[in-house]
């Protein structure tokens, strides 16, 4: 046999018999409980497909396209088994399951998948990360119960249109990758500094004007210098819609991000009026690099916090008022994010009108204007019937009273807020829940905002604070994670961010904790997701080698001992300080080097996937001091 045929054989005969053997049928995130039988449902094309409630037919679609596309037929659909080997999908008696949950039941006759709305939507996502590769004219589904629900009822995904857009055709490929993996809330962070990014009728300078920056810094933050080229870009109404409509057959809720009061130089250069100081140049660093005119008010080309903040002025209520009722109509969601972080108070202590308003109302400071300026937003919000969500500097001079908190500085905005009896979000940068931070201390990562994030960190997270009483842990309403698009420019990139830390964060905001198995996720599982993703166009990072680290390991004779990350990738290596490549030594079995008395060696490595893609270059030091 032709060895290339051969190793592709292979390649898909250990991915089915992973899925098969994995302890939890490949599925991620890990479900409740998974029971295991013998033998196989034998999925081809005599099966039928047994769905007969109008409120599943969307969901039954979604199956049947999967099956088309990966065993190569369509399901017929059938009133009822009578006889024949059928899938059914069923809502009777879901009403006894919780929210969210599923039952699927997989034995040589039947699959039947219980579950009403998402929960039925998500137990057809196991069963399809269940199905192994086609296997001559059928697929073996492997014979099990699995009785399945959420630990937490928001999971989400957040991604910044502002610095840099995207397409609407990925804003849904992100919503289907959220959905397959059991997340149900997209943040979608429109208003930025560097980009007003939804149409708003009444305000068509938001996007004529807020839309489009004259350049963008090149680099890292401050920048070497600039691009100059004009960046723009928005959704109109009809796509928000269009993207709204898309997403709720996918169980997920869009929840808009409109931010006040800072983060708001883009409305400002579009509307100067919102500013304390309608006519005061905006403040650009002479060390940053510009594009075009430095006088007047500008949509920002560089990153960080501004000082230009919306006026708590009459005209600007009025103003975020009709945004808002425009926002409320397109977007469905019990929520409404408004911002509320990073909106330094400099320019409101300038302002006499701002000083007289603190005296007016009887407030202490600035901390108590701003608590003032998001209260009277969430009072507007709750009188159309819907909720606030803030990042949690609102909590600083005083909470709205019926405001959720999203925890971004760390736990403690958090912990403060469930202890208020608020409820809250979990989305701390400092738990590894930043997906713009790099993947691992490699300087072979593409430019990021820094840190080192690796989705270890992210799956080690627990949302639920150890210092809070059992009654104040019930505010933890769940888990997010955020991808900040300062130097993430294409939807290339933020796949290569958000993949596979995004495994880790559906795990975290799903699976019960004493369910969780960092070795079976990482060793068993990715890895098969990752081969999967190999075959498709949606980019990912290559994890290192499981088993080697970029620590020093002291001694004479060590011994290497790794595994490959993504199925059918390849491991190569070098000893003498050269850059591995696919032309190097390749990783076949433990390495068992002697390292010479009073040397040091560095161990380099790199994975390279079935479709070529490279793995950063990890290095170990070995030393054996004598
Ligand atoms: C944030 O990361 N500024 C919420």
């Amino acid at each position: 046999m032709n060895k290339i045929i051969s190793g592709l054989i292979l390649a898909c005969v250990t991915l089915s018999v992973k899925a098969q053997t994995d302890e939890n049928l490949g599925i991620i995130p890990a479900p409740v409980s998974v029971a295991k039988k013998t033998g196989f449902f034998k999925l081809d094309k005599t099966v039928v497909l047994v769905s007969n409630e109008t409120s599943n037919a969307a969901t039954a679609d979604i199956l049947n396209a999967y099956i088309t596309t990966q065993g190569g037929f369509a399901l017929r659909s059938a009133k009822e088994a009578a006889g024949q080997r059928a899938i059914i999908l069923s809502s009777a008696g879901a009403d006894q399951l919780p929210e969210e949950g599923y039952v699927l039941e997989v034995n040589g006759k039947n699959i039947t998948v219980t579950g009403k709305g998402a929960g039925l939507f998500y137990g057809v996502q196991s069963l399809m990360q269940m199905m192994p590769e086609k296997k001559g004219q059928e697929i073996d589904v492997p014979a099990s119960t699995i009785k399945d629900y959420p630990r937490f009822k928001y999971r989400g995904m957040h991604l910044d249109v502002g610095r840099h857009t995207f397409p609407v055709a990925f804003i849904k490929k992100y919503i289907d990758l959220m959905a397959a993996y059991k997340l149900n809330s997209f943040h979608w962070h429109l208003t930025e500094d560097q980009g007003w990014r939804i149409e708003i009728k009444k305000y068509p300078k938001l996007t004529s004007v807020g839309a489009e920056r004259a350049g963008t810094i090149v680099g890292h933050h401050p920048g070497v210098t600039t691009d100059n080229t004009p960046y723009k870009g928005f959704y109109t109404q009809d796509e928000v819609k269009e993207v709204v409509a898309y997403a709720t057959k996918k169980f997920v809720t869009v929840i808009p991000e409109i931010e006040l009061p800072g983060h708001s130089s883009a409305a400002i250069a579009a509307y100067p009026q919102l500013s304390c100081f309608p006519d005061r140049d905006t403040f650009i660093d002479p060390k940053t690099p510009w594009a075009g005119d430095r006088k007047g008010k500008h949509v920002q080309q560089t990153w960080g916090v501004f000082d230009d903040v919306f006026a708590p002025t009459e005209y600007t209520f009025k103003f975020l008022e009709d945004v808002l009722d425009e926002v409320m109509v397109l977007f469905p969601s019990k929520y409404i994010h408004i911002g509320g972080d990073e909106s330094p108070k400099e320019y409101w202590k300038q302002s006499p009108f701002c000083q007289q308003l603190i005296k007016e109302k009887g407030l202490k400071d600035e901390h108590e204007l701003q608590s003032y300026f998001i209260q009277r937003i969430e009072k507007y919000i709750n009188s159309k019937g819907r909720s606030i969500i803030g990042w949690d500097e609102i909590l600083e001079g005083g909470l709205a009273p019926n405001a959720t908190v999203m925890s971004w500085r760390g736990v403690e905005g958090g912990i403060a807020a469930a202890k208020l009896n608020h409820d809250v979000i979990m989305t701390p940068g400092t738990t590894g829940l930043y997906f713009d931070h790099a993947q691992s201390s490699s300087a072979g990562e593409p430019v990021n905002i820094g840190g080192n994030a690796p989705y270890s960190k992210a799956y080690a997270y627990d949302p639920v604070p150890e210092s809070l009483s059992a009654d104040q842990k019930k505010y933890i309403k769940g888990v997010q994670a955020n991808v900040w698009t300062e130097y993430i420019e294409t939807p290339e990139k933020v796949e290569y961010m958000v993949l596979p830390r995004m495994f880790a964060l559906a795990e975290i905001a799903w699976t019960p904790l004493d369910k969780k198995n960092f070795k079976n996720f990482s060793e068993d599982r990715i890895p098969l997701h990752l081969a999967r993703l190999d075959k498709t166009n949606t980019n990912y990072w290559v994890p290192v080698p499981i088993g080697q680290t970029d620590k020093q390991i002291d001694g004479q004779d060590i011994t290497i001992d790794l595994k490959v990350p993504v199925q059918g990738a390849k491991i190569y290596y070098t000893l003498d300080n050269t850059t591995p490549s696919e032309v190097s030594a390749q990783y076949r079995s433990p390495l068992k080097i002697s390292v010479p008395k009073g040397k040091k060696l560095l161990l380099k490595t790199i994975v390279v996937t079935p479709k070529g893609k490279h793995s950063v270059i990890l290095e170990t030091p070995l030393n054996n001091a004598g």
